[in-house]
């Protein structure tokens, strides 16, 4: 097969959007999913936001973190003086799962493939996994997030940070400290690899 060569990185994420398809490569396509969710933002990012999956706003709308969390993590991207629009933002998983449940083993196996590509096309600086889900799969751990959160990872070319979801934050307001202490240290990383 000849290699195709792309000239910038939103060349390569139109590329691999393109082979996403309409994809069915796992049964979510048959359970209710109205489009899939590629991934948003810019494609120079240094700063990438990696969640679970999309929800029932983000499924309407096909963008990722849109809905109320959606708007709570602009608010988090906001306080370390960037915009939305400066980041890139996507989920382990394009397309979401009937009642919001968590994604299955063979629906990961099947789309982080296109995450990872998203990864590496997009070469951040700084990855912040948000909640449980997007850390255990990217480290490759059953380790809890309370135990993940609040420490840096070597991922790839880029230093992962696990932090709380903004869904739990909606939750749980008092844990928006930790994200705050953990935000900081993502802005100070970001200065020192700039
Ligand atoms: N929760 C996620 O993990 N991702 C989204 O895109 C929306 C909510």
């Amino acid at each position: 097969m000849p290699v195709r060569v792309y000239g910038s990185p939103a060349e390569a994420l139109s590329a691999i959007r393109e082979d996403l398809g309409d994809c069915t490569r796992c049964k979510l396509h048959g359970l209710g999913r109205r489009q899939i969710v590629f991934g948003v933002g810019n494609p120079d990012a240094d700063l990438m936001f990696v969640g679970e999956a999309p929800g029932a706003d983000e499924d309407i709308q096909g963008e990722p973190f849109v809905g109320r969390a959606g708007q709570l993590l602009t608010k988090i991207i906001e306080a370390i003086g960037l915009r939305r629009e400066d980041v890139y933002i996507a989920n382990v998983i394009k397309c979401r799962p009937p009642s919001n449940r968590n994604p299955e083993p063979d629906e990961v196996e099947q789309c982080e493939r296109f995450l990872f590509r998203q990864i590496d096309t997009i070469g951040p600086q700084v990855i912040v996994a948000l909640g449980k889900f997007a850390a255990q799969s990217l480290l490759r751990t059953a380790d809890p997030i309370t135990r993940l959160r609040g420490r840096e990872y070597k991922y790839r070319d880029a230093i992962l940070m696990p932090t709380y979801h903004p869904a739990y934050l909606l939750r749980t307001p008092s844990a928006k400290r930790e994200v705050w202490e953990d935000m900081k240290r993502v802005r100070a990383i970001l200065k020192e690899r700039a």
